[in-house]
């Protein structure tokens, strides 16, 4: 079968090399997935007296998006050694309601980007401790650090060989992720 993922990214820059690693990932899939990217640009900033029934258009749509996809994949550059705010905010609003997220035992692989060699490590250690409060289903291995991106990536894509086979190889485990939550939730 033909699995859906949804695609997240942690910047809002236009020439983000995140998105990149994404639009990258989409065209390497097709046709074994189907990977849209859900824009994080209008979300407000989460304010719990907004959420709840009359929470905002943007989040509902984030919401109902990662309701219906099978898994996540989310790319984040570091800020400051951690995950960008953008990315925490969005996790935020999709942590909630307490105890029924729609994130709740949702497959998602974490990638991170840096210009540096570092890859962006530090915001990936963040986002894996975020999805287990949730608790999300992260895939914890083989942990896709992406150092030096902007030598990676061409035209909006990421186009290094390596680098692809690397991300594909997370995707696959991401596959694995949702193939056995399927096996969970049909046995319960
Ligand atoms: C950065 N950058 C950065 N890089 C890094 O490897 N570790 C870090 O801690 C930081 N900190 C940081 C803070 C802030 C506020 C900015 C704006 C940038 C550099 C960052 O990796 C770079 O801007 C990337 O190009 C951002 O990713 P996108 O937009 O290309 O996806």
């Amino acid at each position: 079968t033909q699995h859906r993922l949804l695609g997240l990214s942690g910047s809002l820059r236009r020439a983000s090399n995140g998105t990149a690693v994404l639009r990258g990932l989409q065209d390497a899939l097709a046709p074994k997935a189907v990977l849209d990217i859900f824009s994080l640009h209008g979300l407000p900033l989460y304010n719990e007296d907004n959420d709840g029934e009359h929470a905002p258009e943007s989040v509902r749509a984030l919401r109902l998006a990662i309701e219906t996809t099978d898994g996540v994949i989310m790319v984040s550059p570091e800020y400051n050694h951690g995950m960008s705010g953008v990315l925490k905010n969005a996790l935020d609003w999709a942590s909630r309601p307490y105890g029924c997220s729609v994130l709740r035992s949702k497959p998602v692989l974490t990638m991170t980007t840096s210009p540096a060699f570092t890859g962006g490590v530090r915001a990936q250690q963040q986002m894996n401790e975020t999805l287990a409060s949730i608790p999300a289903r992260p895939v914890l291995r083989p942990q896709i650090v992406i150092g030096s991106v902007h030598e990676k990536v061409s035209d909006g894509r990421i186009v290094d060989e390596a680098t692809l086979r690397f991300a594909l190889a997370g995707v696959d485990d991401l596959l694995d992720e949702i193939r056995a939550a399927r096996l969970v939730r049909v046995a319960a």
